[in-house]
């Protein structure tokens, strides 16, 4: 339909709540990828699991915007604090995402090792100039306007935690020395890190589609924050709620 609103997830426990939610669902399955379309008050939605890592929200990405046209995408679910302010529970709007994991690497002989620290040069993947090989320049994603002014709005109503902008750092990576997450934070900014909102802003930009990644804190080991999985539900209640705003704006 050429209505629907995609919401995407990574795992169940971030879209078993969203599936609950719809009437009249149907489920397909295209390759490795399950989609559910219904309605929730309404407004034609499908949830998208896209399964983790980078290679996956891209391929599920491409598929639903080649299958169903969409209106717009929402990718959301936990996420790992970079941010000490961030408590789990709090949530982030993707302000901008980024592929926190394209690098080229300084030039080390052998013996030499290997220092992620010193990994300050990022790959561009989307060069407008295409004939560069090595198109050195960190890449952000900006957030779809609309998208953003829905989730501002419905950020208000949230009592689990708080809402912030921020930066969303996407890498097939899960993080956990504090070093390098400070390190990252410093190259990118980042507010947290996860696995899947820069993959799928790289593809829907390339098809003009409108698109917010909207990350809850599940994790922040920057502040000894532990992981609880309740909050993929938080997310998804939140997020349900952004639609329906964005949906009647
Ligand atoms: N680092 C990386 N990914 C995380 N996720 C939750 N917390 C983190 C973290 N600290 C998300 C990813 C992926 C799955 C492992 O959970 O997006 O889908």
């Amino acid at each position: 339909s050429k209505q629907a609103i995609v919401i995407q997830a990574a795992l169940p426990l971030e879209c078993d709540e969203l599936v609950k939610q719809l009437h009249n669902v149907s489920r397909e399955t295209r390759g490795g990828w399950v989609f559910w379309h219904g309605t929730y008050a309404g407004i034609d939605i499908i949830v998208s699991k896209t399964r983790m890592g980078m290679t996956n929200a891209a391929a599920a990405t491409a598929i639903a915007i080649e299958c169903f046209q969409p209106k717009a995408i929402i990718n959301q679910g936990t996420s790992g604090g970079h941010d000490p302010q961030l408590n789990v529970f709090d949530i982030v709007l993707g302000e901008k995402v980024a592929n926190i994991n394209t690098v080229k690497t300084p030039v080390a002989a052998v013996g030499e090792g290997s220092n992620a620290l010193t990994w300050v040069e990022a790959f561009d993947m989307l060069p407008e100039d295409e004939s560069d090989p090595e198109p050195i320049r960190q890449r952000f994603y900006a957030a779809d306007a609309g998208l953003m002014q829905a989730a501002q709005v419905v950020a208000a109503q949230y009592t689990e935690g708080k809402v912030v902008e921020g930066v969303i750092g996407s890498a097939d990576c899960w993080n956990n020395e504090l070093d390098r997450i400070a390190f990252l934070r410093q190259q990118y900014g980042t507010s947290v890190e996860e696995m899947e909102a820069a993959s799928v802003a790289q593809v829907a930009i390339q098809y003009g589609v409108p698109m917010l990644a909207i990350r809850v804190v599940s994790n922040n080991i920057t502040n000894n924050g532990q992981y609880n999985p309740d909050s993929g539900r938080a997310c998804q209640a939140f997020v349900l709620e952004v639609v329906k705003q964005y949906a009647t704006a």
